[in-house]
């Protein structure tokens, strides 16, 4: 595969949060293992001399950038087959009713699982996801169709295997405590084997430990999963403090809060993303702070089963590494556009709340570039990689953004006009702007993204019907 780039236009990046970067006419030359070597205004002489010597350098056209690609913090693989589906209920029926069953289907079908796990990664490529932490299901042979899929669609992926030895639905758990340590650890080498030849720039697929949630989990195997992180330094994913009937099952069943049950089995740790966090006030968030864990927030789905939003601000101020999932089905879309959006909207609201009860102090509102920052390089940071930002010796993850009809010049999809003075036309010859990029950040969709990379090596993109 072809991974050498050499490109010249408009890059737009948030490395810090809050700060959103538009780097007109800059250069970007990758190697052949997809890693950006030069990246530099392109007047600059050392840009002027690599320019002379690469007749092939491409030039984005006006009216387009570069912007690195969404990482969706947390999906569920499995539950894509019903994406849309039984929200009406509370989480934990909601588990019992559609996740369990749709997830037990796919367990017993690999087939099927081949067919949702391959529509999900044209989906995801197609809405500009280039990198997921993904829950899988509880059976091996199924994750590592999952992990198969992902490698060959050429996205980056960190899949979890459900740990379960706990469940409402008696068919679809692991049989006992040892079962389940030994499918966690057996899943982890042969994961890690399907990749084991490649050359290490082409390995994509990662394996993740997955206690699916305390609720599902006995003490002893979360134990057990805690060993098996430190002694292999993966990474772990589960649900924490996310809903209220799952909140009080805890403190009902286990007589502490689920954050404490994670932190005395070993799961709170620098490799750790725990998805939602809702319930969290600030000292819990300085102890997940404390531990190095990062937080999956996922504010559609929140607004389904959590009843509290996400503390984010308090959880930003902290601190707290923080990057943004979908959730998917929890939440029922699949583009992290919604989640950016999800989550400007959830923490204007608590801010107006605050307003009203005469709150003074710092708004815990976000603004859309804040969300843009966790959305790539926030998530990214989450996972522990150097991705999400465009700068020396870090892979080229990324997707071009078109605003405008070359021909027509006018905007594409939901962007009609961009100017209060000029028309569409004006502004397309125009170098992009920040009032662009908060347009697209508005009102683009999946219609203005036109190409697609992930180290280096470019996906196929191209529309699904
Ligand atoms: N908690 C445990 N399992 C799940 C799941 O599949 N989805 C969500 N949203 N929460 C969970
Ligand atoms: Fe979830």
């Amino acid at each position: 595969m072809q991974r050498a780039k050499c490109i010249r236009g408009t890059f737009v990046h948030s490395e810090h949060l809050g700060r959103l970067e538009i780097l007109l006419d800059y250069l970007l030359v990758t190697d052949s293992s997809g890693v950006i070597t030069h990246f530099a205004p392109g007047q600059s002489p050392e840009s002027q001399i690599i320019l002379q010597k690469s007749p092939d350098c491409v030039s984005l056209p006006n009216g387009t950038f570069i912007v690195p690609n969404f990482v969706d913090l947390h999906l569920h693989a499995a539950q894509f087959l019903y994406q849309g589906n039984g929200l009406h209920l509370p989480l934990m029926e909601w588990l019992n009713e559609y996740a369990f069953k749709a997830e037990e289907r796919l367990d017993g079908d690999p087939a099927l699982a081949r067919t949702v796990y391959t529509r999900l990664a044209r989906r995801l490529i197609h809405s500009g996801t280039g990198t997921v932490l993904l829950f899988g299901t509880i059976k091996e042979e199924t994750n590592l169709i999952l992990a198969e899929v992902m490698q060959a669609a050429g996205l980056r992926a960190f899949v979890g295997k459900l740990s379960m030895d706990i469940s409402s639905r008696p068919s679809y758990k692991e049989s006992s405590t040892e079962t389940s340590l030994k499918a966690a650890h057996s899943f982890v080498e042969k994961c890690r084997h399907l990749t084991s030849n490649l050359p290490i720039h082409e390995r994509l697929v990662e394996p993740v430990l997955t206690p699916r949630f305390v609720p599902t989990c006995s003490d002893e195997l979360l134990v057990g999963l805690g060993q098996l992180s430190a002694v292999e330094q993966l990474k772990i994913q589960s649900h924490l403090a996310e809903a209220l009937d799952q909140v009080e099952w805890v403190r009902k069943e286990r007589g502490v809060e689920d954050i404490e049950v994670f932190d005395r089995s070993g799961l709170l740790t620098p490799r750790t993303i725990q998805a939602h966090c809702t319930f969290l006030e600030v000292p819990a968030l300085q102890h997940v702070n404390s531990r190095g864990t990062a937080i999956a927030h996922c504010p559609l789905s929140n607004s389904y089963f959590s009843a509290e939003p996400f503390h984010l601000r308090e959880a930003l101020d902290e601190g707290v590494k923080v990057g943004l999932g979908t959730d998917i089905a929890g939440g029922y879309s699949l583009d992290l556009m919604t989640s950016m959006r999800q989550a400007v909207s959830v923490s204007r609201m608590r801010q107006g709340s605050n307003q009203i009860a005469g709150k003074e102090g710092k708004s815990l509102a976000i603004d859309w570039k804040e969300s843009l920052y966790l959305a790539t390089r926030g998530g990214a940071t989450a996972l522990g990689l150097t991705t999400g930002v465009f700068d020396l010796r870090v892979p080229f993850d990324a997707r071009q953004i078109r605003l405008f009809d070359e021909s027509t010049g006018h905007g594409i999809g939901a962007l009609d006009f961009f100017d209060l003075e000029e028309s569409g036309t004006a502004a397309a010859s125009s170098p992009v702007t920040i009032e662009m990029v908060e347009k697209w950040w508005c009102l683009g969709d999946t219609r203005n993204q036109s190409r697609m990379w992930v180290q280096g090596a470019e996906l196929d993109a191209s529309p699904l019907n």
